[in-house]
């Protein structure tokens, strides 16, 4: 394995590498702006050079300097080298950076979104001078509307030209690009283009400053009152690594968190925005029945106790009952809701279990376009709108095996068998209206539960409705379309006066069992997937689950450097 030595520190690495990628990967801080690993090399910003010293192969490997700073971030490592990003020469080029990315920038953070999480404000206080020695006017540039999603103070931008690499290079849509030359150099518009790209959001994610900024979240949150918490995207197919960033129960923005063998460096529009159903007004907020044709409002504690006395009568007859298992909810929670129904058979088998219906839009798109979706820079937006479809095939395919069964291959399939059910419990948590009007139909004279959280076309007739909570108000497993199964953390508690599916059936179990509501215990993931993970066929919920990734591998300590006046 090769060796290189950065700031005294010896680095081992494979392959071909640039010196600022084995900095990286061994937690030694060059500071860089335009480098982004996921886009091309320009070397532009020049914050990153360093003083390099090679083995001479003509003057027996002795090492000599090249005679001028380099670019880290485009120099490849190669065996034997030594770099300084430290010494007098590298940190006074630093300096001088800096000054320069200074002169005309506005130094409005107290009213910056980036403020908190700026480049410029953290290299500006590690690697910059104390004072400003610029006594002219600053050059005043305009702010942009940029399309739907991004504005542009280009003020502000230090011209690393992420962004217009972002859209050539990833989009292929070329919305954006430079124009002006020196001091008038702006990003601006492609003449009769609009940054309104399904991947847009992106380029306020690289943009290193606060030049672009994401409407939605312009002026909301100062960065550091936001809590993160690592969840998995709860809309698609895709199963999306990404960071819900709240505080006080109030969700703010989703980021993405890098994964390379998942969505790399991105999130789709659709994830960054699609959230929102969340503070809905129509949320269910409160347990619901219909007493003589009318819904009522009740308590949990009541609508449990209705639902143990009407499936309890259903299962002295041996009456089947069914549950719908939505594609929505996580692993956890289809189990327990399929342990939950099997466990009013006599035999479980006569269970009737099947899957919700999987939304699908269009086809999937994969960027850059032309790209297979196997490819190591490829990210795709999923046509399928359901996050967990194949993690609720797998446990139904297991209980089935377990019980001897088929397991019900698909919603249509679902739809034929629960003809011979007298109650049926019904999960959906989709975004938007997802019942179909055979599934309404075929619910007629049943007893229906619904846990859910939007009115639909099944809360028009549910016997009971229970309030549930979104995949940002709990925790739990997602299996992806490529079989991925991901954990994810809850990030807010469930809004008031609902609860998660995983603690409704907790509580529905307990009763169940002839216990008090008292006596339920609180829904935990991991304790449901250890649970899981005792059938045949579920281990993968002990041995295959991805845990959340730290997204980046900035060491915490403070930056040592020599203090060079130039
Ligand atoms: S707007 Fe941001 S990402 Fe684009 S060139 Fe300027 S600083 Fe870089
Ligand atoms: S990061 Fe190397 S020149 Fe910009």
């Amino acid at each position: 394995m090769a060796t290189i030595t950065i700031n005294g520190k010896p680095c081992e690495f494979e392959g071909q590498k640039m010196i600022l990628e084995v900095a990286k990967e061994n937690n030694i801080e060059i500071p860089h702006y335009c480098y982004h690993e996921g886009l091309s090399i320009t070397a532009s910003c020049r914050i990153c050079l360093g003083e390099v010293w090679a083995p001479n192969p003509r003057n027996d490997n002795k090492l000599e300097a090249i005679p001028r700073l380099m670019p880290t971030c485009q120099t490849p490592a190669g065996d034997g080298q030594k770099v300084y990003t430290d010494s007098p020469k590298a940190v006074a080029n630093q300096k001088a950076v800096m000054e320069y990315l200074l002169l005309n920038h506005p130094l409005d953070c107290p009213i910056c979104d980036q403020a908190g999480e700026c480049g410029l404000q953290d290299y500006s206080y590690q690697f910059g001078r104390s004072e400003s020695r610029f006594v002219e006017d600053k050059i005043k540039q305009p702010k942009k509307d940029l399309g739907d999603d991004v504005y542009l103070y280009s003020d502000r931008c230090i011209m690393c030209t992420r962004c217009v690499r972002f859209t050539r290079e990833i989009t292929e849509t070329n919305e954006l690009c430079v124009v002006g030359r020196g001091s008038d150099e702006q990003i601006d518009l492609f003449p009769g283009l609009a940054l309104n790209n399904p991947l847009s959001g992106n380029v306020v994610d690289i943009c290193p400053v606060g030049a672009l900024l994401d409407k939605d979240f312009q002026f909301q949150q100062r960065v550091w009152f936001m809590k993160n918490t690592p969840s998995i995207d709860g809309l698609t197919a895709g199963g999306d690594n990404i960071s819900i960033h709240h505080n006080d129960g109030k969700i703010y923005r989703i980021k993405p968190r890098r994964n390379l063998a998942v969505n790399k460096w991105w999130i789709s529009n659709e994830i960054r925005y699609g959230w929102k159903f969340i503070e809905s007004e129509e949320r269910f907020t409160a347990p619901s029945k219909l007493q003589y044709g009318e819904r009522v409002p009740t308590t949990f504690a009541n609508a449990y106790a209705e639902i143990d006395e009407a499936l309890t009568a259903i299962a002295s007859k041996q009456g089947k009952i069914a549950a719908l298992v939505s594609p929505m909810i996580p692993c956890e929670e289809a189990y327990l809701l399929c342990d939950y129904v099997r466990h009013w058979h006599e035999n479980p088998a006569d269970a009737i279990l099947g899957v919700g219906p999987i939304p699908v839009e269009g086809e999937d798109q994969t960027f850059p376009p032309g790209v297979a979706a196997d490819a190591p820079n490829a990210y795709t937006i999923h046509a399928e709108k359901a996050p967990n479809a194949r993690g609720v095939q797998r446990i139904l395919k297991a209980l089935a095996a377990l019980d001897g069964n088929e397991p019900t291959a698909s919603y249509d399939e679902f739809l034929k068998k629960v003809k011979a059910a007298e109650a049926v419990i019904i999960t959906g948590n989709f975004p938007s209206a997802w019942a179909t009007k055979d599934l309404t139909k075929a619910l007629t004279k049943k007893f229906v539960i619904l846990i859910d959280t939007l009115p639909n076309e099944v809360s028009k007739k549910a016997n009971v409705i229970l309030p549930a909570a979104t995949f940002m108000e709990k925790a739990g497993t997602f299996e992806n379309a490529n079989h991925l199964i991901q954990a994810f953390e809850r990030a807010i508690q469930p809004i008031e006066g609902t609860k998660s599916e995983g603690q409704i059936l907790t509580d529905l179990i307990t009763i169940a069992e002839g216990k008090e509501l008292a006596e339920s215990t609180l829904f935990n993931s991991g304790n449901t997937r250890l649970a899981m993970a005792t059938n045949a066929g579920l281990n993968e919920f002990i041995a295959d689950v991805q845990f959340p990734m730290e997204s980046s591998a900035i060491p915490d300590e403070e930056y040592e450097m020599a203090l060079v006046e130039i």
